[in-house]
């Protein structure tokens, strides 16, 4: 059995991720490829708790009384506690089983978040880095950029309640990281897509990263 393709899907949030793993999904689909697709925080355990974390309905008591959401450090042992549990239960029994996985976001974001919302500084990057240093890397990644004022307005209008991430300095910042994200990843295939465009132009530039992974021409 050939195992199935591993591929990520990254970029800050409104970038685009989630439309766009819907998208390959449907694309690989209906070429009669076997695909499964899945989003990290996982939807097992340690994800479920961490999007409880995210929306504000789990949170740590401090000393003076008030309520916060866990800091950056929790947050970053817990996405990697999350990540290898999802490997290990949903992620690799697909490839093995030949089928390809599409994952909305994967340590890439760690990276990005966690040692953004750390300060930043080299030592903080080196331990996110040192808990992820188990994660199997995917075949492909592809990182969606957009502008910060585009990724905004995404965020605007699309309904739901605010993240804890949802902060438009922090967003800018990520931007930044995301187009330089290849340094932390040397041994990576990444793969940049402008996502600022009409959704059938990035949908095919995926479509095309996607079919020179698999050693197929553009089309
Ligand atoms: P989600 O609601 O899935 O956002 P979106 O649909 O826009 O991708 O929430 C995921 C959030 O979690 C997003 O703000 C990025 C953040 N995150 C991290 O901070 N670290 C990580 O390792 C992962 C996987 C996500």
């Amino acid at each position: 059995m050939i195992e199935g393709l591993f591929i990520a899907i990254e970029g800050v949030d409104g970038a685009g991720t989630t439309t766009h793993t819907k998208l390959l999904k449907r694309g690989l689909s209906a070429r009669g490829l076997p695909v499964h697709t899945t989003r990290e925080p996982s939807d097992g355990p340690i994800g479920t708790m961490i999007r409880q974390m995210l929306s504000g309905r789990l949170i740590v008591p401090t000393m003076h009384g008030g309520m916060k959401a866990p800091g950056w450090s929790t947050m970053a042992l817990l996405f990697a506690a999350d990540r290898l549990d999802h490997l290990e239960a949903e992620i690799v029994p697909n490839l093995m089983d030949g089928v390809t996985v599409l994952t909305d976001r994967y340590d890439h974001s760690s990276i990005a978040y966690q040692s953004i919302t750390g300060g930043g500084a080299q030592d903080t990057i080196a331990w996110v880095e040192a808990l992820n240093k188990y994660a199997r890397r995917p075949d492909l990644t592809i990182v969606l950029d957009v502008p910060p004022d585009i990724a905004r307005q995404r965020r605007m209008d699309r309904s739901g309640k605010r993240e804890i991430f949802d902060d438009d300095q922090l967003q800018e910042r990520l931007t930044k990281f995301y187009l330089e994200i290849d340094a932390y990843f040397p041994n990576d295939t990444i793969v940049h897509i402008d996502g600022s465009g009409s959704l059938e132009e990035t949908e095919r530039a995926i479509m095309n990263a996607v079919r020179e992974a698999r050693g197929e021409p553009a089309l």
